[in-house]
């Protein structure tokens, strides 16, 4: 594996990548990597060769009060997983080759941006669009891919896709999760083990309203008032928010339709994790509501 600090020999590579007519797949991450990640490059290494990871942690995507100082970075570890998980090229630019002095731009997704995680944390979704935008320009992909856990990151970077008529595909690929429902996340390093532990129960609140919705509630206030009642058990748990949300126009719905999200965001301690679930209804040939399909 070749690993790469600037922008300039990143973009050698990809120009002379595509001069060879082969097919490019990024991965954009900022480190810690662990098994989610890997999944990401195994779907990559599907479809694609060469296969670039880029580790950046991205200031821009920080709001003011969050810790950008304290991310967890550990670039030999991340390289030496992605040396195993078979990658060709790591991109670890420094801020500075990102954003030289001078940098002015950023990229803004109206609407979708500002709600929810947008909400909370002021300014991120701005950060991570004009990020990976630079990326996908350096790199020059024909593939790139996002884990579904950033359902609002993942439906905000295929909207920008869509707008800037943006050469790269973007893959959302599934959630992955330890034996106990936990979404694989850089940041269940920071739980203690009891807040470990009482964060299973986001798991189980979507379970909950999995098993409400495949035995037909289609009320979103009644499936949402489930999944409150089931994090208000864990003590260790504090939501933020818990929304039922049209999977396209993220605003939240009365009734649940073709397709949507259960969405839901909680702190144990001081650290944050979101989850979510995706539901699809199908439409049956007579008009009616047809299968239900819940992915966790
Ligand atoms: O999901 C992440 O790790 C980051 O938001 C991303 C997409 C790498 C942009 O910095």
């Amino acid at each position: 594996m070749e690993v790469i600090h600037t922008v300039e020999w990143m973009k050698q590579v990809a120009r002379q990548v595509r001069a060879e007519g082969r097919l490019t797949g990024l991965v954009p991450t900022m480190g810690a990597l662990h098994a989610g990640h890997i999944s990401l490059i195994e779907a990559a290494r599907r479809d694609a060769s060469p296969v670039i990871v880029s580790i950046f942690v991205n200031p821009k995507q920080f709001a003011p009060s969050e810790d950008y100082t304290k991310y967890p970075r550990d670039l030999e570890a991340d390289r030496q997983k992605l040396e195993e998980a078979g990658v060709d090229f790591l991109f670890a630019p420094s801020v500075e080759e990102m954003y030289p002095t001078g940098f002015r731009t950023s990229v803004n997704v109206e609407g979708l941006a500002d709600r929810l995680e947008g909400k909370i944390r002021p300014g991120h979704f701005r950060g991570v669009a004009t990020v990976v935008l630079k990326l996908l320009e350096i790199a020059a992909p024909q593939f790139a891919y996002f884990g579904r856990k950033d359902a609002q990151q993942a439906r905000i970077i295929l909207q920008m896709a869509a707008d800037l008529a943006l050469e790269s595909e973007i893959v959302v690929c599934p959630i992955v999760r330890e034996p106990d429902g936990l979404a694989l996340s850089s940041r269940n390093r920071y739980l203690s083990p009891e807040e470990r532990q009482g964060s299973t129960v986001l798991y189980r609140a979507l379970s909950r309203a999995r098993r409400a919705i495949e035995e037909g509630e289609r009320e979103a206030m009644k499936i949402g008032a489930l999944v409150r009642k089931e994090l208000a058990d864990e003590p260790l748990a504090a939501p933020d928010y818990v929304e039922i949300v049209d999977a396209d126009s993220f605003e939240p719905i009365m009734r649940l339709t073709r397709s949507c999200l259960v969405l839901l965001a909680a702190r144990f301690g001081s650290t944050r994790l979101i989850d979510n679930m995706q539901v699809e209804i199908a439409v049956s040939p007579g008009g009616g509501a047809g299968a239900v399909t819940c992915s966790l």
